[in-house]
Protein backbone atom coordinates (compact mmCIF):
# COMPACT_ATOMS: atom_id res chain seq x y z
CA UNK A 1 0.00 0.00 0.00
CA UNK A 2 1.07 3.74 -0.64
CA UNK A 3 1.44 5.15 3.37
CA UNK A 4 1.10 8.69 4.04
CA UNK A 5 3.56 9.17 7.08
CA UNK A 6 2.55 12.17 8.99
CA UNK A 7 5.86 13.03 11.08
CA UNK A 8 7.64 10.05 9.81
CA UNK A 9 10.80 11.90 10.91
CA UNK A 10 10.31 11.72 14.22
CA UNK A 11 11.18 9.06 16.11
CA UNK A 12 8.60 6.94 16.29
CA UNK A 13 7.85 7.85 12.50
CA UNK A 14 11.32 6.79 11.37
CA UNK A 15 11.43 3.63 13.41
CA UNK A 16 8.01 2.92 11.79
CA UNK A 17 9.36 3.82 8.40
CA UNK A 18 11.42 1.62 8.56
CA UNK A 19 9.08 -1.44 9.61
CA UNK A 20 6.41 -0.57 6.68
CA UNK A 21 9.12 -0.71 4.04
CA UNK A 22 10.12 -4.08 5.26
CA UNK A 23 7.10 -5.01 5.16
CA UNK A 24 6.64 -3.95 1.36
CA UNK A 25 4.57 -0.68 1.74
CA UNK A 26 5.79 2.45 -0.09
CA UNK A 27 6.20 5.78 2.22
CA UNK A 28 5.51 9.01 1.52
CA UNK A 29 6.89 11.03 4.13
CA UNK A 30 5.45 14.54 5.43
CA UNK A 31 7.23 16.31 7.76
CA UNK A 32 7.86 20.20 9.02
CA UNK A 33 11.40 18.84 10.74
CA UNK A 34 10.15 20.94 13.76
CA UNK A 35 11.30 18.54 15.73
CA UNK A 36 13.48 16.08 13.55
CA UNK A 37 16.16 16.26 10.91
CA UNK A 38 16.15 14.61 7.31
CA UNK A 39 19.02 12.89 8.14
CA UNK A 40 16.01 10.31 9.58
CA UNK A 41 15.09 9.65 6.36
CA UNK A 42 18.25 9.45 4.94
CA UNK A 43 18.88 6.25 7.46
CA UNK A 44 15.92 5.09 6.92
CA UNK A 45 16.48 4.34 3.54
CA UNK A 46 20.06 3.23 3.96
CA UNK A 47 18.73 0.59 6.61
CA UNK A 48 16.12 -0.54 4.24
CA UNK A 49 17.60 0.18 0.80
CA UNK A 50 14.50 1.40 -0.16
CA UNK A 51 13.52 5.31 -1.02
CA UNK A 52 11.47 7.46 1.29
CA UNK A 53 9.27 10.06 -0.99
CA UNK A 54 9.72 13.18 1.32
CA UNK A 55 7.91 16.39 1.58
CA UNK A 56 8.69 19.15 3.89
CA UNK A 57 5.39 20.80 4.55
CA UNK A 58 3.23 21.93 7.25
CA UNK A 59 0.36 19.99 8.44
CA UNK A 60 -1.40 22.84 9.50
CA UNK A 61 -1.79 23.93 6.68
CA UNK A 62 -4.23 23.09 4.28
CA UNK A 63 -2.85 24.04 0.97
CA UNK A 64 0.37 22.81 0.89
CA UNK A 65 -0.65 19.58 2.08
CA UNK A 66 -3.07 19.35 -0.46
CA UNK A 67 -0.43 19.04 -2.72
CA UNK A 68 0.89 15.88 -1.17
CA UNK A 69 -2.72 14.22 -2.08
CA UNK A 70 -2.75 15.75 -5.79
CA UNK A 71 0.51 14.33 -6.43
CA UNK A 72 0.34 10.87 -5.13
CA UNK A 73 -2.57 7.70 -4.85
CA UNK A 74 -2.58 7.14 -0.72
CA UNK A 75 -4.51 4.30 0.68
CA UNK A 76 -3.61 4.83 4.09
CA UNK A 77 -2.34 7.88 6.63
CA UNK A 78 -0.23 6.94 10.01
CA UNK A 79 -0.36 10.39 12.11
CA UNK A 80 2.36 11.10 14.25
CA UNK A 81 2.64 14.94 13.43
CA UNK A 82 2.38 16.82 16.65
CA UNK A 83 4.29 18.55 19.58
CA UNK A 84 5.18 16.10 22.62
CA UNK A 85 6.47 18.07 25.45
CA UNK A 86 4.35 17.89 28.12
CA UNK A 87 6.24 21.04 30.28
CA UNK A 88 6.52 23.08 26.95
CA UNK A 89 2.75 22.37 26.75
CA UNK A 90 1.93 23.50 29.88
CA UNK A 91 3.75 26.79 29.24
CA UNK A 92 2.37 27.11 25.62
CA UNK A 93 -1.32 25.19 25.70
CA UNK A 94 -2.62 27.22 22.49
CA UNK A 95 0.72 26.57 20.32
CA UNK A 96 0.13 22.90 21.62
CA UNK A 97 -3.85 22.91 21.07
CA UNK A 98 -3.45 24.69 17.31
CA UNK A 99 -0.44 22.73 16.05
CA UNK A 100 -1.52 18.96 17.06
CA UNK A 101 -5.76 19.76 16.33
CA UNK A 102 -4.96 21.65 13.64
CA UNK A 103 -2.57 18.85 11.54
CA UNK A 104 -5.47 16.92 12.28
CA UNK A 105 -8.00 18.83 10.49
CA UNK A 106 -6.03 19.04 7.93
CA UNK A 107 -5.69 15.06 7.28
CA UNK A 108 -9.29 13.94 7.89
CA UNK A 109 -10.33 17.11 5.85
CA UNK A 110 -8.20 15.83 2.89
CA UNK A 111 -8.90 12.06 3.27
CA UNK A 112 -12.38 13.14 2.75
CA UNK A 113 -11.75 14.59 -0.27
CA UNK A 114 -9.50 12.08 -1.69
CA UNK A 115 -11.37 9.31 -0.42
CA UNK A 116 -8.94 8.08 1.78
CA UNK A 117 -10.24 5.45 4.44
CA UNK A 118 -7.54 4.74 6.43
CA UNK A 119 -5.83 6.46 9.38
CA UNK A 120 -3.70 5.34 11.85
CA UNK A 121 -4.07 7.76 14.75
CA UNK A 122 -0.86 8.26 17.55
CA UNK A 123 -2.64 8.64 20.86
CA UNK A 124 -0.88 7.96 24.22
CA UNK A 125 -1.38 6.02 27.63
CA UNK A 126 -1.53 10.17 29.16
CA UNK A 127 -5.28 10.01 28.22
CA UNK A 128 -6.66 7.60 31.06
CA UNK A 129 -4.67 10.42 33.42
CA UNK A 130 -4.43 8.90 37.21
CA UNK A 131 -5.56 5.44 36.29
CA UNK A 132 -8.58 4.28 38.28
CA UNK A 133 -7.07 0.40 38.11
CA UNK A 134 -4.17 -1.97 36.65
CA UNK A 135 -3.60 -2.84 33.84
CA UNK A 136 -5.08 -0.53 32.27
CA UNK A 137 -7.40 -1.76 29.42
CA UNK A 138 -9.18 0.53 26.24
CA UNK A 139 -12.33 0.73 28.22
CA UNK A 140 -10.91 2.78 31.18
CA UNK A 141 -12.27 6.13 31.54
CA UNK A 142 -10.26 9.12 29.33
CA UNK A 143 -10.19 12.39 29.48
CA UNK A 144 -9.23 13.26 32.62
CA UNK A 145 -5.90 14.43 31.33
CA UNK A 146 -2.96 16.22 33.85
CA UNK A 147 -1.59 18.43 30.77
CA UNK A 148 -2.30 20.28 27.63
CA UNK A 149 -0.79 17.97 25.92
CA UNK A 150 -2.24 14.91 26.85
CA UNK A 151 -5.64 16.94 26.67
CA UNK A 152 -4.84 17.57 22.63
CA UNK A 153 -4.41 13.49 22.43
CA UNK A 154 -7.97 13.47 24.30
CA UNK A 155 -9.58 16.02 21.92
CA UNK A 156 -8.45 14.41 18.59
CA UNK A 157 -9.74 10.89 19.54
CA UNK A 158 -13.25 12.54 20.72
CA UNK A 159 -13.23 14.46 17.14
CA UNK A 160 -11.88 10.87 15.03
CA UNK A 161 -14.83 8.77 17.03
CA UNK A 162 -17.79 11.57 16.14
CA UNK A 163 -16.33 11.63 12.40
CA UNK A 164 -16.39 7.58 12.56
CA UNK A 165 -20.02 7.75 13.91
CA UNK A 166 -21.66 9.39 10.95
CA UNK A 167 -19.08 7.99 8.20
CA UNK A 168 -18.50 3.92 8.20
CA UNK A 169 -16.56 3.90 5.20
CA UNK A 170 -14.23 5.42 7.61
CA UNK A 171 -11.24 2.79 9.07
CA UNK A 172 -9.53 4.39 12.21
CA UNK A 173 -6.89 2.61 14.62
CA UNK A 174 -6.61 5.27 17.78
CA UNK A 175 -3.35 3.40 19.27
CA UNK A 176 -2.22 4.45 22.85
CA UNK A 177 1.48 4.37 23.22
CA UNK A 178 3.03 3.05 26.53
CA UNK A 179 6.41 4.34 27.10
CA UNK A 180 8.96 4.11 23.53
CA UNK A 181 12.30 3.87 24.48
CA UNK A 182 15.09 1.83 22.77
CA UNK A 183 16.62 2.52 19.50
CA UNK A 184 16.87 0.55 15.87
CA UNK A 185 19.37 -2.19 16.73
CA UNK A 186 21.71 -0.94 13.91
CA UNK A 187 22.14 2.54 16.11
CA UNK A 188 21.65 4.17 12.65
CA UNK A 189 18.14 5.87 13.91
CA UNK A 190 17.04 6.43 17.62
CA UNK A 191 15.56 9.18 19.94
CA UNK A 192 17.12 12.42 19.24
CA UNK A 193 15.90 14.66 22.20
CA UNK A 194 16.60 18.87 21.90
CA UNK A 195 18.03 19.98 24.40
CA UNK A 196 17.67 18.80 28.40
CA UNK A 197 15.80 15.55 27.98
CA UNK A 198 12.55 15.71 29.70
CA UNK A 199 12.22 11.75 29.09
CA UNK A 200 13.83 8.76 31.56
CA UNK A 201 15.65 7.15 28.92
CA UNK A 202 17.81 9.94 27.08
CA UNK A 203 18.66 11.25 30.04
CA UNK A 204 19.91 8.28 31.68
CA UNK A 205 21.95 7.53 28.29
CA UNK A 206 22.93 11.25 28.45
CA UNK A 207 24.32 10.68 31.74
CA UNK A 208 26.15 7.49 31.17
CA UNK A 209 27.88 9.20 28.19
CA UNK A 210 29.09 11.76 30.18
CA UNK A 211 27.19 14.92 28.94
CA UNK A 212 25.25 15.10 32.23
CA UNK A 213 26.63 14.81 36.02
CA UNK A 214 23.81 12.31 37.22
CA UNK A 215 20.30 11.20 37.01
CA UNK A 216 17.86 12.90 38.68
CA UNK A 217 15.40 10.58 40.06
CA UNK A 218 11.85 12.42 40.50
CA UNK A 219 10.41 10.92 43.31
CA UNK A 220 11.28 7.76 45.66
CA UNK A 221 8.21 7.59 48.32
CA UNK A 222 5.69 6.53 45.40
CA UNK A 223 3.75 3.38 46.47
CA UNK A 224 5.55 1.11 44.18
CA UNK A 225 8.33 -1.69 44.55
CA UNK A 226 10.70 0.36 45.45
CA UNK A 227 9.35 4.12 45.80
CA UNK A 228 10.08 5.26 42.19
CA UNK A 229 7.59 5.41 39.42
CA UNK A 230 6.85 2.54 37.58
CA UNK A 231 6.09 2.38 33.80
CA UNK A 232 5.11 0.24 30.73
CA UNK A 233 8.72 0.84 28.41
CA UNK A 234 8.05 -0.84 24.80
CA UNK A 235 10.91 -1.40 22.88
CA UNK A 236 10.66 1.13 19.82
CA UNK A 237 11.12 -1.31 17.12
CA UNK A 238 7.87 -3.55 18.75
CA UNK A 239 6.07 0.01 18.84
CA UNK A 240 6.95 0.46 15.55
CA UNK A 241 5.88 -2.65 14.29
CA UNK A 242 2.48 -2.66 15.72
CA UNK A 243 1.55 0.02 12.95
CA UNK A 244 1.98 -2.35 10.36
CA UNK A 245 0.21 -4.82 11.90
CA UNK A 246 -3.04 -1.66 12.69
CA UNK A 247 -2.71 -1.03 9.10
CA UNK A 248 -3.85 -5.07 8.56
CA UNK A 249 -6.61 -4.26 10.36
CA UNK A 250 -7.74 -1.28 8.90
CA UNK A 251 -7.94 -2.79 5.68
CA UNK A 252 -10.68 -5.66 6.61
CA UNK A 253 -13.16 -2.42 6.87
CA UNK A 254 -12.52 -2.59 10.97
CA UNK A 255 -14.24 1.16 11.41
CA UNK A 256 -12.81 2.74 14.71
CA UNK A 257 -10.88 0.15 16.90
CA UNK A 258 -8.89 1.09 20.15
CA UNK A 259 -5.50 -0.52 20.88
CA UNK A 260 -3.17 0.03 23.89
CA UNK A 261 0.53 -0.86 22.93
CA UNK A 262 2.61 -1.45 25.79
CA UNK A 263 4.39 -4.69 27.22
CA UNK A 264 2.17 -4.95 29.90
CA UNK A 265 5.00 -4.79 32.34
CA UNK A 266 6.00 -2.26 34.35
CA UNK A 267 9.76 -1.25 35.34
CA UNK A 268 10.24 0.77 38.32
CA UNK A 269 12.65 4.12 37.57
CA UNK A 270 15.03 1.90 39.49
CA UNK A 271 14.77 -1.32 37.51
CA UNK A 272 15.66 0.63 33.98
CA UNK A 273 18.66 2.43 36.20
CA UNK A 274 20.18 -1.13 36.52
CA UNK A 275 19.63 -2.32 33.47
CA UNK A 276 21.25 0.69 32.35
CA UNK A 277 24.20 -0.03 34.67
CA UNK A 278 24.82 -3.54 33.34
CA UNK A 279 24.45 -2.51 29.49
CA UNK A 280 26.79 0.42 30.14
CA UNK A 281 29.27 -1.57 32.70
CA UNK A 282 29.40 1.09 35.23
CA UNK A 283 26.39 2.19 37.79
CA UNK A 284 24.52 5.53 36.40
CA UNK A 285 25.01 7.94 38.97
CA UNK A 286 21.87 9.44 40.19
CA UNK A 287 20.54 11.70 42.65
CA UNK A 288 16.85 11.48 44.21
CA UNK A 289 15.22 15.00 43.78
CA UNK A 290 11.58 16.29 44.61
CA UNK A 291 8.24 14.35 42.42
CA UNK A 292 7.25 16.23 38.63
CA UNK A 293 4.44 17.38 39.68
CA UNK A 294 1.77 15.79 37.40
CA UNK A 295 3.47 12.29 37.38
CA UNK A 296 1.56 9.36 38.62
CA UNK A 297 2.86 6.46 40.46
CA UNK A 298 2.20 3.34 37.75
CA UNK A 299 1.12 3.05 34.65
CA UNK A 300 0.86 -0.05 32.15
CA UNK A 301 -1.29 -1.63 30.01
CA UNK A 302 -3.20 -4.86 29.26
CA UNK A 303 -1.73 -5.46 25.87
CA UNK A 304 -4.59 -8.51 25.27
CA UNK A 305 -6.91 -6.93 22.84
CA UNK A 306 -3.78 -5.68 20.50
CA UNK A 307 -2.75 -9.65 21.30
CA UNK A 308 -6.30 -10.92 20.31
CA UNK A 309 -7.11 -8.84 17.38
CA UNK A 310 -4.01 -7.50 15.67
CA UNK A 311 -1.46 -10.71 16.69
CA UNK A 312 0.54 -7.42 18.46
CA UNK A 313 3.42 -9.14 21.10
CA UNK A 314 6.52 -7.20 22.09
CA UNK A 315 9.49 -9.41 21.83
CA UNK A 316 12.20 -7.25 23.06
CA UNK A 317 12.89 -7.38 26.99
CA UNK A 318 13.93 -3.90 29.37
CA UNK A 319 17.54 -5.03 29.05
CA UNK A 320 16.96 -4.72 24.60
CA UNK A 321 16.12 -1.48 25.13
CA UNK A 322 19.07 -0.56 27.31
CA UNK A 323 21.22 -2.29 24.90
CA UNK A 324 19.94 -0.42 21.59
CA UNK A 325 19.83 2.43 23.27
CA UNK A 326 22.79 2.84 24.60
CA UNK A 327 24.39 2.06 21.23
CA UNK A 328 22.44 4.57 19.45
CA UNK A 329 23.95 6.97 21.99
CA UNK A 330 27.43 5.67 21.34
CA UNK A 331 27.46 5.89 18.05
CA UNK A 332 25.81 9.36 17.70
CA UNK A 333 26.52 11.29 21.13
CA UNK A 334 25.58 14.59 19.44
CA UNK A 335 21.70 12.95 17.60
CA UNK A 336 22.07 13.22 14.01
CA UNK A 337 24.00 16.59 13.33
CA UNK A 338 23.58 17.96 10.31
P1 LIG B 1 8.75 13.41 17.44
O1 LIG B 1 8.70 14.84 17.87
O2 LIG B 1 10.07 12.76 17.35
O3 LIG B 1 8.00 13.25 16.03
C1 LIG B 1 6.91 14.05 15.64
C2 LIG B 1 7.21 14.58 14.24
O4 LIG B 1 6.12 15.38 13.79
C3 LIG B 1 8.47 15.45 14.19
O5 LIG B 1 9.31 14.98 13.17
C4 LIG B 1 7.93 16.84 13.90
O6 LIG B 1 8.86 17.62 13.15
C5 LIG B 1 6.66 16.53 13.14
N1 LIG B 1 5.63 17.58 13.22
C6 LIG B 1 5.13 18.19 14.31
N2 LIG B 1 4.20 19.08 13.95
C7 LIG B 1 4.08 19.02 12.60
C8 LIG B 1 3.28 19.69 11.64
N3 LIG B 1 2.41 20.63 11.99
N4 LIG B 1 3.44 19.37 10.33
C9 LIG B 1 4.34 18.43 9.93
N5 LIG B 1 5.11 17.76 10.80
C10 LIG B 1 4.99 18.05 12.12
O7 LIG B 1 7.79 12.59 18.41
P2 LIG B 1 7.62 11.01 18.55
O8 LIG B 1 8.14 10.59 19.87
O9 LIG B 1 8.08 10.33 17.32
O10 LIG B 1 6.03 10.93 18.65
C11 LIG B 1 5.22 10.72 17.51
C12 LIG B 1 3.76 10.83 17.93
O11 LIG B 1 3.48 9.88 18.97
C13 LIG B 1 3.40 12.21 18.50
O12 LIG B 1 2.11 12.55 18.07
C14 LIG B 1 3.42 11.97 20.00
O13 LIG B 1 2.58 12.85 20.67
C15 LIG B 1 2.93 10.54 20.09
N6 LIG B 1 3.38 9.86 21.34
C16 LIG B 1 4.71 9.84 21.66
C17 LIG B 1 5.12 9.21 22.84
C18 LIG B 1 6.57 9.19 23.24
O14 LIG B 1 6.86 8.93 24.41
N7 LIG B 1 7.52 9.42 22.32
C19 LIG B 1 4.17 8.60 23.67
C20 LIG B 1 2.84 8.62 23.31
C21 LIG B 1 2.44 9.25 22.12
N1 LIG C 1 11.94 10.22 35.54
C1 LIG C 1 13.02 10.45 36.38
N2 LIG C 1 13.97 11.34 35.97
C2 LIG C 1 13.93 11.97 34.77
C3 LIG C 1 12.84 11.69 33.89
C4 LIG C 1 11.86 10.83 34.32
O1 LIG C 1 13.09 9.87 37.47
O2 LIG C 1 14.85 12.76 34.47
C5 LIG C 1 10.89 9.26 35.95
C6 LIG C 1 9.48 9.83 35.97
O3 LIG C 1 9.18 10.38 37.24
C7 LIG C 1 8.64 8.59 35.66
C8 LIG C 1 9.55 7.77 34.75
O4 LIG C 1 10.87 8.24 34.97
O5 LIG C 1 8.40 7.85 36.82
C9 LIG C 1 9.21 7.90 33.26
O6 LIG C 1 9.19 9.28 32.90
P1 LIG C 1 9.18 9.75 31.37
O7 LIG C 1 9.27 11.24 31.36
O8 LIG C 1 10.22 9.01 30.61
O9 LIG C 1 7.77 9.25 30.83
P2 LIG C 1 6.30 9.60 31.31
O10 LIG C 1 5.64 8.32 31.70
O11 LIG C 1 6.26 10.69 32.27
O12 LIG C 1 5.65 10.17 29.96
C10 LIG C 1 5.85 9.57 28.67
C11 LIG C 1 5.75 10.66 27.61
C12 LIG C 1 4.35 11.20 27.56
C13 LIG C 1 3.38 10.08 27.32
C14 LIG C 1 3.55 9.03 28.41
C15 LIG C 1 2.65 7.84 28.15
O13 LIG C 1 6.64 11.72 27.90
O14 LIG C 1 4.25 12.07 26.46
O15 LIG C 1 4.90 8.58 28.44
O16 LIG C 1 2.83 7.36 26.85
F1 LIG C 1 2.13 10.56 27.35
Amino acid sequence: MNILVAGGAGYIGSHTCVELLNAGHEVICVDNLLNSKYEAIRRVELITGKKVKFYRIDLTNYEESKIVFEENHIDGIIHFAGLKCVPESISVPLKYYQNNIDSTFTLVRLMKEYNVRNLVFSSSATVYGNPLKLPITEDDPIGNTTNPYGTTKYFIEKILMDICKVDNTLNVAILRYFNPVGAHPSGLIGEDPNGIPNNLVPYVTQVAIGKRPYLKVTGNDYDTIDGTGVRDYIHICDLAYGHVLALNKLVTNCGLVIYNLGTGKGNSVMEVVRAFDKIVGHEIPYKVVERRVGDIATCYADPTKAYKELGFKAKYSIEDMAKDAWNWQQKNPNGYEE
